[in-house]
């Protein structure tokens, strides 16, 4: 096949592939094939710039830089809506939209999307531009953001009309939004607040690649023309589906339709119970008139459209009174205070904990003992409390006050500067500290040991028998026949457990030794680039430092912990009892034919492998590795320093340049 129809062929397949993936949730070829596929296309688009598309699914990945945000007038005014926050507001609108009508109206109602407003403009079936709401007139341009978001189509299929806008929401899944925080709490960043700000922060990125990365989400709802095609709203909603965007549609659930309120209640009813098990955020339901022709009878107001209002939800809050309060220890020392309140009803679960957080959350509160507090409910499994009823608080009362001493070994609190926690420093002869490293060292996620669990744990360093990771494997059938209901099996089963741990790969076995601040991300990395503990061991903090996304802070925690002459002797039992602390190459590296017919040249210094290692990967997934640029060569891999002749010869013929991280990415190596 000529490579234009061949380009066309892949554009169409990888367009349908990302819609049913993330319009439809519906997976129709493997990562593999679609990788395969985009990686075909994107050598296609090199060799052929002049068919290469501005709307091809190869833009996705990102990697326009905006500069400055344009600001650019809407061309329709983005408007608001007016708020409700009852049923009685809710009951006086329809009786408003029932007099001006004079006659009943069709209602829908749809979830209140908690994210970004956007308005994207399309022409000739192809994303032309993308606006945020800025002040309702003029908004900013975030196209190239925009153009990364998978649920987004770039080209619309069927007949569309020539120029319209789609207005809606962009959102950040809440598991997307975890995640991210997740890390950031390994590396020991400031935690993202919602998914709502962190929505627009990603917006209002300036490199796109990394907008790719975070993965926003959308659903559309918005048809503005000068010329309305259709009758309804849900006519519009239907017609916008077929052209391939996400639209409250999709899920049975996410919408209703009504004549009159009686089924926008219960809508509201059933959303306001189970908005928490959704896989994002709303804050409320959205209420509209139906039938175009009744919308424009009813107009608008400066502000807002009269045919449509926003009910939205109250957090749902109680109140209850502080009985007392525990200082929980964790593994790294770091003490959490948690609520004990008299139990309560909230959103069909009784509650009796809360979590506090830290000592300035409390200050902050300037909570009381005995106060009544109000408890609220957000997307977290545990309820926090928001606030305090100052005026019930009894007169003789006093004020929290922080505890200076750890609650279980009495040893004085530290507070690191920068850091919101307070710090138990006994790590070594602090219980709960002793437990819960070695509750971390047998965990899923690191060592992953079969057998074992929390309580035989506890009951092991309760005995004497354990105190650290390297004593689970000194441990004999007969120490564990004298554990309380531990019979045959349970031993032989957890004494092979401990052995299999012996094939676990290193970057994990680091992960799971628990040092502050190194966290799943940070320990491959750490693992990767020193390949061995070892050359961990004896790095400098310059040499961490170094390491791309390795700050003060990590550096800091990982000279401390090998500083401390327990730890290294720990190792060094560990590394006895045979444990991987070197980076196995075949293991790290799976095999593929990803990079089946192309062919790369390697040049520079790289951060995270050496010229070897990327070799082998190329190698390993069907790919070739050449001395010299030329014409037949795909790619430059760029390190720093790359050789001037080779970037100017790859520039001279189109040779692709990849980074080190882009390479990464598209070979999965974090
Ligand atoms: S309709 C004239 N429908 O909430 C504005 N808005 O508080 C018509 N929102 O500006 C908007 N989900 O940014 C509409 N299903 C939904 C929505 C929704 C979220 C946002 C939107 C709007 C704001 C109003």
């Amino acid at each position: 096949m000529d490579p234009k129809h061949r380009i066309e062929e892949l554009t169409q397949l990888l367009n349908q592939a990302n819609h049913e993936y993330y319009v439809n949730a519906n997976s129709v070829m493997s990562d593999f094939d679609f990788d395969q596929l985009l990686k075909e296309l994107e050598v296609l688009e090199k060799q052929f710039p002049e068919w290469a598309s501005d709307h091809s699914p190869t833009k996705r990945v990102g990697g326009d830089i905006t500069k400055k945000f344009e600001s650019v007038a809407h061309r329709f005014p983005m408007l608001s809506l007016s708020n409700t926050y009852s049923i009685q507001e809710l009951t006086d609108f329809y009786e408003r939209v029932v007099k001006t009508l004079g006659e009943d109206a069709d209602l829908v109602a749809e979830l209140k999307y908690d994210g970004v407003a956007i308005s994207i403009q399309y022409e000739n079936g192809f994303l032309k531009r993308a606006l945020t709401r800025g002040d309702g007139e003029f908004g900013e341009d975030v196209t190239a953001n925009v153009k990364t978001i998978g649920s987004i189509p770039l080209k619309l299929r069927g007949a569309f009309p020539s120029d319209f806008e789609i207005r809606g929401e962009i959102f950040m899944p809440r598991e997307v939004f975890n995640e991210l925080n997740q890390r950031r709490q390994e590396q020991g960043e400031a935690l993202l607040a919602n998914p709502r700000n962190t929505a627009a922060g990603t917006l209002k990125l300036q490199d796109s690649a990394v907008v790719a990365q975070r993965k926003l989400d959308s659903f559309l709802y918005g048809f503005y023309s000068i010329e309305m095609p259709f009758q309804s709203h849900t006519q519009s909603l239907e017609m916008c589906r077929e052209w391939g965007f996400k639209t409250p549609l999709i899920h049975p659930t996410y919408l209703a339709k009504s004549k009159g309120l009686s089924g926008i209640l219960d809508f509201i009813n059933y959303w306001d119970q189970a908005r928490y098990e959704l896989p994002f955020d709303i804050d409320g339901v959205v209420i509209k008139v139906d039938r175009f022709d009744h919308q424009k009878a009813l107009g608008f107001t400066a502000k807002s459209p009269r045919w449509a209002v926003a009910y939205k939800f109250t957090s749902q809050k109680v109140k209850t009174r502080l009985l007392s309060i525990d200082y929980q220890v964790g593994r790294t020392g770091a003490i959490t205070p948690v609520a004990n309140l008299e139990p309560v009803l909230l959103g069909g679960t009784t509650v009796r904990r809360a979590s506090l957080h830290n000592a300035d959350q409390i200050r902050k509160l300037d909570l009381h003992y005995s106060d009544y507090v109000y408890v609220e409910k957000g997307g977290e499994i545990i309820p926090k409390i928001v606030g305090v009823e100052v005026a019930e608080r009894i007169s003789s009362t006093e004020s929290v006050e922080f505890i200076d001493h750890c609650p279980v070994c009495q040893t004085k609190l530290v507070k690191e500067e920068g850091l919101a926690q307070h710090l138990c420093p006994n790590a070594d002869g602090c219980m709960p500290q002793i437990k819960g490293r070695i509750i971390h060292f047998i965990s899923r996620k690191a060592m992953g040991i079969e057998g074992i669990g929390e309580e035989t744990v506890e009951a092991l360093v309760d005995k004497g028998l354990v105190k650290n990771a390297a004593d689970l494997y000194d441990l004999n059938k007969e120490d564990l026949l004298s554990l309380e209901r531990f019979g045959e099996k349970s031993a032989d089963n957890l004494l092979a457990g401990l052995q299999e741990s012996k094939t676990i790969p290193f970057e994990r076995t680091l992960f799971a030794l628990g040092i502050k601040m190194v966290g799943e991300t940070v320990a491959k990395k750490l693992a990767r680039h020193f390949g061995s503990i070892q050359a961990l061991a004896t790095a400098s903090f310059e040499d961490l430092v170094h390491i791309h996304e390795i700050g003060d802070r990590i550096a800091e925690s990982v000279i401390q912990f090998f500083a401390n002459p327990e730890n290294r002797e720990m190792i060094r039992r560990l590394e006895q009892a045979g444990l991987i602390f070197e980076r196995n190459e075949t293991e790290v590296i799976a095999g593929s034919q990803k990079l089946s017919q192309l062919s790369f040249v390697i040049s520079g210094v790289f951060e995270t492998f050496d010229r070897d290692e990327l070799k082998t990967i190329i190698e390993r997934n069907g790919g070739e590795v050449k001395s010299g640029v030329s014409k037949n060569v795909n790619y430059l891999l760029a390190g720093s320093g790359v050789g001037p002749t080779k970037l100017e010869k790859a520039k001279a013929l189109g040779v692709a340049l990849v980074s080190e991280s882009e390479f990464k990415q598209l070979m999965d190596l974090s």
